[in-house]
């Protein structure tokens, strides 16, 4: 008796080890399973389609927090940023657009010294860095991840850097510069900005002037892509309507999931449709819930209700990091990408789309544009000059007195009285000096 209960007391608490024993087998096997169709999913996704980002600010935290002196860092790993060069490819990051941006109290200033500077930076990181490659085409880009390189590419952000001259924006090209934002957070004499921070340039109407209009077709023909991010809707939709390329915003979002000047709506998101172009979303928090918090359902949000607009063809990514503070949870740094991609696979879409929001849709878009320079390689470059009135910029050394024509005769009137009573006087000693000489 006793015996027989010790012995039953025996099999139930062994009957009890096994049936916990096959739960944690099951558990750790549903584990396993469920864990490579999420995680290692994207994983194994951005493998083999790792992503083209369309914004990152890490040129500005660069002048910011080291006054672009390279030699203080490792960009392998740097502190008090988001991006590094070991969570780019913990990021599956295999291309990244970097801005080169310089604030706009620097229009009518020294915009231009200042974006050479930028351009500087980058190009000193991505030659000196073997991790890096700097590429100027389509074709280098694919090369570059054939190599297990992260391609850079070089975007202005805001066309106040070229100071409204296309001799300016072709010198840029020549620097490897391939994207130009046309504006930032101000007003250029020639493209409105979203933003109302700064009070200049203010136009009635013409969101993008006939100026505005020549800096688009000598993008065109150069083979720049043009980014309309920052841009006022007006803008924006003047673009898309004059560019005979696809354009690109190349970090915003979805203006009906968050009402934000900065993000796209729906009725602009169809002209982008028909343009065949990109919007590339931006994942920091304020253009994602509106709000200073945000996580990545609601970023998943944006990138299902673009698709439902006009289709994951239309979608790429733009992060945004260095260029914004706070970001959503989960997405902190650019090591994070794969989070975002699982969330998307869980939402079923198709790993043909999400290869086309990671790396094809910006190829397409890129090789597009390339196309439409060859289209345009009998075009001469562009000799159109903004009129005087429009850049009414102080800094501006004229040297020859401005078309009588297309100025208003008050202004034209002191102008070129300031140009002429030199030139007056040395003509007359000129002349009074010949006299005396042949008088001799
Ligand atoms: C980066 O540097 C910090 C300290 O400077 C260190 O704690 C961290 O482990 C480093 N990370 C990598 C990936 O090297
Ligand atoms: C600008 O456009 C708006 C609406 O299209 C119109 O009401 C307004 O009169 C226009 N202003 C000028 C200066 O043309
Ligand atoms: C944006 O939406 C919020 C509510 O979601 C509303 O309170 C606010 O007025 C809207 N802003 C604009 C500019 O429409
Ligand atoms: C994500 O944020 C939204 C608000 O933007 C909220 O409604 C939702 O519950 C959050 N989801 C999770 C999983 O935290
Ligand atoms: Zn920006």
């Amino acid at each position: 008796m006793n015996m027989l209960s010790r012995k039953t007391v025996k099999s139930v608490s062994s009957s009890f080890w096994m049936q916990s024993l096959v739960a944690l087998v099951v558990f750790c096997l549903c584990h396993l399973v469920c864990g490579y169709s999420e995680r290692d999913r994207a994983h194994d996704l951005m493998s083999r389609y790792p992503l083209i980002d369309g914004h990152n600010d890490l040129a500005l935290q660069l002048r910011i927090l080291h006054n672009n002196r390279l030699s203080q860092i490792d960009l392998h790993n740097v502190s008090k940023v988001a991006t590094d060069i070991s969570r780019l490819q913990a990021g599956h990051v295999q291309a990244q657009v970097f801005a080169v941006y310089v604030m706009c109290g620097a229009q009518q200033k020294d915009a231009v010294r200042l974006t050479l500077e930028q351009i500087d930076v980058v190009r000193r990181m991505c030659t000196e860095y073997q991790d890096f490659e700097l590429v100027t085409s389509a074709q280098e880009l694919k090369n570059s991840e054939m190599r297990h390189k992260i391609a850079c590419l070089i975007s202005v952000e805001g066309g106040h850097s070229i100071d409204s001259s296309l001799p300016t924006l072709r010198m840029l090209y020549q620097l490897g510069v391939r994207s130009m934002a046309l504006t930032h957070t101000c007003n250029t004499p020639w493209a409105e900005s979203s933003s109302k921070l700064y009070n200049v340039f203010q136009r009635q109407n013409n969101s993008l002037t006939e100026f505005g209009k020549a800096v688009v077709d000598e993008m065109n023909r150069l083979g720049m892509i043009v980014d309309v991010s920052h841009t006022s809707w007006d803008t924006a939709l003047a673009v898309l309507k004059h560019s005979k390329a696809s354009v690109i915003f190349s970090h915003s979002s979805s203006y009906s999931i968050c009402n934000h000047s900065r993000n796209v709506p729906d009725w602009l998101l169809h002209e982008l449709k028909k343009n065949r172009g990109l919007i590339m979303v931006n994942l920091h928090s304020k253009f994602i819930s509106c709000r200073d918090e945000a996580n990545i359902s609601r970023v998943a949000d944006h990138f299902d209700y673009i698709k439902k607009m006009i289709g994951a063809e239309s979608i790429g990514i733009g992060g945004d990091f260095e260029g914004a503070v706070g970001f959503p949870k989960g997405l902190e740094d650019v090591s994070k990408y794969p989070a975002l991609i699982q969330e998307l696979l869980q939402r079923n879409w198709t790993e043909n789309e999400l290869a086309d929001v990671l790396r094809r849709n910006f190829l397409r878009v890129f090789e597009e544009v390339e196309r439409v320079r060859d289209q345009l390689s009998s075009k001469r470059p562009s000799e159109i000059q903004i009129p005087l009135e429009e850049v009414q910029n102080p800094c501006r050394l004229v040297l020859t007195p401005p078309d009588v024509k297309g100025l208003p005769s008050d202004q034209n009137s002191s102008s070129s009285a300031e140009h002429r009573s030199p030139c007056l006087l040395i003509l007359v000693t000129v002349l009074l000096l010949s006299i005396l000489f042949v008088t001799e």
